[in-house]
């Protein structure tokens, strides 16, 4: 069965986020995609110290939800972050998270398909939905869009409940979702996966 990983980003276990999260789970699964959420935001979860032992090990130093998480993310078939606006930014316990989930994990991530939400209580939506997106766009992940940027407005659940459009936006998001994945899953065996280089850092020297 496809599959899809729901990354909560903020503290609260039940607020914003995870009220736009279960409407594209609930999108998800309406289309026969399983889904699971994992609560990130508020573990005690640190940042990157760019040791580098993950190119060795194929796992993070720090042995904690990250790596949990690695052999999830590896069986899913697409993933969803979900975070809260922080001065017009991603909370950064879910920074944390992600900046160690993606460098520290070696598996292919190709034609996995990623998607990002985000909750305000009014601004700093669209770049925090930047700042989400470039994990996929680093990682050969193609991203599931929908009418409108992926934002909900509220301070609480029943506001963000309030936010008709958001919610919206959160279904269709659900939707193209779901077609993605499993238009992939067929292109895969039609056609196989894209063929790769070998990769050539340059790091900017001449
Ligand atoms: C530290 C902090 C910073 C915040 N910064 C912003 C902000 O820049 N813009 C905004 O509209 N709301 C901001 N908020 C409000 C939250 O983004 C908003 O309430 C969100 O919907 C909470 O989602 P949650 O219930 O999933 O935690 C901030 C809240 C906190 C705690």
């Amino acid at each position: 069965m496809m599959k899809v990983l729901l990354i909560n980003g903020s503290p609260n276990a039940k607020g914003c986020t995870y009220t736009a999260l279960t409407e594209v789970a609930s999108t998800l699964e309406a289309e026969g995609i399983e889904t699971e959420l994992i609560h990130v935001g508020h573990k005690d979860i640190r940042g990157c110290i760019g040791c580098r032992k993950c190119h060795t090990t194929g796992k993070c130093v720090f042995d904690d939800l990250v790596n949990e998480t690695a052999s999830k993310f590896e069986e899913s078939d697409g993933i969803v972050i979900g975070s809260p606006v922080y001065y017009a930014s991603a909370n950064g316990t879910l920074i944390s998270f992600l900046d160690r989930l993606f460098y520290s994990t070696s598996f292919d991530k190709s034609m996995k398909v990623g998607a990002s939400l985000v909750s305000a209580r009014r601004g700093g939506c669209t770049a925090t939905f930047d700042e989400l997106n470039k994990y996929f766009t680093i990682s050969n992940m193609p991203i599931a869009s929908s009418q409108y940027w992926n934002q909900v407005h509220g301070n609480t659940p029943e506001e963000v409940k309030k936010d008709i459009e958001g919610c919206q936006i959160m279904r269709t998001l659900g939707r193209n979702m779901a077609f993605l994945i499993k238009s992939i899953a067929l292109g895969k065996e039609k056609y196989g996966l894209p063929e790769k280089e070998p990769f050539t850092p340059t790091n900017f020297i001449r």
